[in-house]
């Protein structure tokens, strides 16, 4: 049996009349820029995540570049963050006009370590950039703990983990600012791009506003150099009828993950879920040093799978003038190496869960 990684057209014939019909009647209402519906989208948002506001924006990464924005960080600057995640993380500290500094994954979360974080921290640091990897909260507390210590603000790269939870308190409310990115593959995804800032604080929430519109109230007086990045009125409206729907599609998800958890074979390693942590399965990621060969093993039975994040953050070309090496970063090099992302989405099936990890216990063998 072929298993998809992800089902981004099984989510929508869920959803298909009141998606259709929603954006019918943006169309047909003339109102297609920051409209009534990403009004109300970001008042929904907010009251979900439990923030001050949100600010609809057009990606994530212009989301990141804005709250770096927001709380003046730029050129001379320092921020902490993590080099094993997507690309943009760390382009958007650049294009705010700072500079990242990468610090090592914990083994079992993938997520940065707070232990290590101090030790990067120089005179030039501004924040802290968690993030969510996989739809797991990084240790906000131990991170808000040390920012505390340093004064330095935390901006939460919740772009993988909409819905997914830290002690009581959802992703995306767990830093100064957070951001989500609605790229189609995410749990909650629009069709087209999309985004979101969230912030704890009111007039941070009025100063992403300005910056997203060219730094204006009203398109007449400009009081900062912003952005034109707005989240469409159409994504906004599509996003709304997710929303009520998403803790029901990432129960799904768990549901698959402990499915996952049950069925693979013993030696693989499963993703961590610390207590008092929910996940939101955005990847189900394994590791095993056999990697090359679960990827060989699950091709040969049409199962896709994908490698995250291969060449991590700190060995990237952009990046070579920072000089970091092979062996700086020894727990990211490893998930580097091992990981193996297997089909995880809201309508996975137990068989086709069994299937996949048929796959898997045959590349192991
Ligand atoms: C961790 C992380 N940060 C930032 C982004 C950027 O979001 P976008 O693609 O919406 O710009 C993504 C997703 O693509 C992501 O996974």
């Amino acid at each position: 049996m072929a298993v998809g990684l992800m089902d981004i057209k099984g989510q929508y014939t869920e959803l298909q009349e009141r998606v259709e019909a929603a954006v019918l009647d943006v169309l047909r209402s003339g109102r297609v820029i920051l409209g009534p519906n990403v009004k109300a989208f970001e008042d929904e948002a907010s009251a979900f995540i439990g923030t001050a506001g949100s600010v609809g924006v057009a990606n994530g990464t212009d989301g990141l570049t804005i709250a770096l924005r927001a709380l003046d960080i730029g050129p001379g600057d320092e921020v902490v963050t993590t080099p094993f995640t997507f690309y943009a993380t760390a382009e958007a500290i650049v294009q705010a006009g700072a500079r990242p500094v990468f610090v090592d994954i914990q083994p079992d979360t993938l997520n940065i370590d707070p232990a290590k974080i101090e030790a990067a921290i120089t005179a030039k640091t501004k924040a802290i950039v968690p993030v969510d990897l996989f739809g797991l909260p990084a240790d906000a507390d131990a991170i808000a703990a040390i920012a505390a210590r340093h004064g330095l603000a935390v901006i939460e790269d919740a772009c993988q983990a909409w819905g997914a939870s830290y002690k009581g308190r959802r992703a995306g409310a767990l830093g100064d600012l957070a951001v989500f990115s609605f790229f189609p593959t995410k749990n909650l995804g629009g069709f087209g791009d999309g985004g979101l800032v969230t912030a704890h604080d009111a007039a941070l929430v009025d100063k992403v506003r300005l910056l997203r519109f060219h730094g204006s109230k009203d398109k007449k007086i400009f009081e900062l150099i912003g952005f034109n990045s707005r989240l469409d009125e159409v994504q906004a409206a599509i996003l709304r009828i997710e929303l009520e729907v998403i803790d029901t599609w990432n129960a799904r998800r768990a549901q698959v993950a402990a499915w996952y958890d049950a069925h693979l074979p013993r030696e693989v390693r499963r993703p961590a879920v610390p207590q008092g942590s929910t996940h939101v399965y955005h990847l189900y990621v394994t590791r095993s040093p056999k990697r090359d060969a679960i990827a060989a093993a699950l091709k040969r039975r049409a199962v896709d799978c994908a490698v995250y994040y291969a060449t991590p953050l700190h060995l990237q070309p952009v990046f070579a003038a920072y000089g970091h090496k092979p062996g700086e970063f020894p727990v990211t090099d490893a998930a580097a190496a091992e990981n193996i992302a297997l089909p995880m989405h809201p309508n996975l099936t137990e068989a086709a869960v069994k299937e996949v990890a048929a796959g898997v216990a045959a590349g192991v063998a």
